[in-house]
């Protein structure tokens, strides 16, 4: 069994209700941030965390987000004719090598947890990242780099953590917080969706994880939990105790782009980061402010 972070599962099977009417023929996962499409920056953001195997979990409706790491031979054909080299060389960019890209098929959104069950098989015994596309975190180290090193000191799990306002607690899963070194949380418990009355803390999980492979028997085991779905926090707090766990809390800011005004923030943040408008946007932005709409 090797236990060097090389695979990442992805899922990207969820329906985006948050996102309708956007999402009603579109994955949510193809949105785009500035001129990027989320499921892009996951993936970037994992291969420069090590990752060389990618499992995603699609479900129908879905099949653009594979189709935009293919090779695409029409549009370079017609990129390269009109001497469009620039936008050529950032095409290459995009694909993954042959055969790095596997998709596994949830039939029926029943939650995170079950799509990552789902993947048991590519999982095999294996650590394993997971990405969710549609947080964004921005900062000098990529957020999942942050957890490869910390998973090369723990070799255990790993959740990247943060903390939000206390009357947020009801959208996340909380860390019940034990002993602190550095950037690492020790987690003694894990609560799903808690009232802010019940919460053990306000220290909640995003969309980034390292986990050992046993979670997959964990899962198996787990009742559909909070929402009636199969919740990956319910069979990750069954590991505590097991081997260690702990939660990251990573630097760099994250935009919960699932959201409709975390989107927009997030659309805002980068582009004031990109080269090509930001002064354009700085310009638009102080005309907003100081003349209203
Ligand atoms: P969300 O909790 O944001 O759910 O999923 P969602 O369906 O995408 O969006 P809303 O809440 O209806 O607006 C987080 C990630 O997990 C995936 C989603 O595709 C997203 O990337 N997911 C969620 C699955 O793959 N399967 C599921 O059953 C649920």
């Amino acid at each position: 069994m090797t236990r060097q972070l090389r695979k990442a599962v992805i899922p990207v099977a969820g329906l985006g209700t948050r996102f309708l009417p956007a999402t009603k023929a579109m994955p949510k996962e193809m949105l785009p941030v500035v001129d990027k499409p989320l499921i892009q920056y996951a993936v970037e953001e994992a291969r420069a965390a090590g990752i060389e195997q990618f499992c995603m979990i699609t479900g129908r409706g879905k099949t653009a987000i594979i189709d935009h790491f293919d090779v695409a031979y029409e549009l370079a054909a017609t990129l390269r004719e009109r001497g469009k080299t620039e936008a050529l060389a950032m095409l290459a960019t995009i694909s993954l090598p042959p055969g790095s890209i596997a998709t596994v098929r949830q039939q029926v959104p029943l939650g995170l947890g079950h799509a990552i069950w789902c993947a048991r098989a590519f999982i095999g015994e294996d650590p394993f990242a997971i990405l969710l596309p549609d947080d964004l975190v921005l900062g000098e180290t990529p957020c999942l780099a942050q957890l490869a090193d910390a998973f090369r000191e723990t070799g255990g799990n790993l959740v990247a953590v943060t903390d939000v306002p206390p009357e947020q607690t009801h959208r996340y899963g909380i860390l019940d917080v034990g002993a602190e070194s550095g950037r690492l949380v020790t987690v003694k418990g894990l609560v799903e969706k808690p009232d802010p009355a019940v919460a053990p803390s306000t220290l909640a999980i995003i969309g980034r994880y390292v986990l050992l492979p046993e979670v997959i028997g964990h899962l198996a085991q787990t009742a559909r939990g909070a929402g009636g779905e199969v919740q990956l926090t319910d069979a990750m707090a069954r590991m505590i105790g097991g081997s260690p766990f702990h939660g990251v809390r990573f630097e760099g800011r994250r935009f919960d782009c699932g959201d409709k005004a975390g989107f927009l923030e997030a659309q805002i943040a980068f582009a004031l980061r990109h080269p090509d408008i930001a002064p354009q946007v700085r310009a638009l932005l102080r005309s907003y402010a100081e003349d209203g709409v």
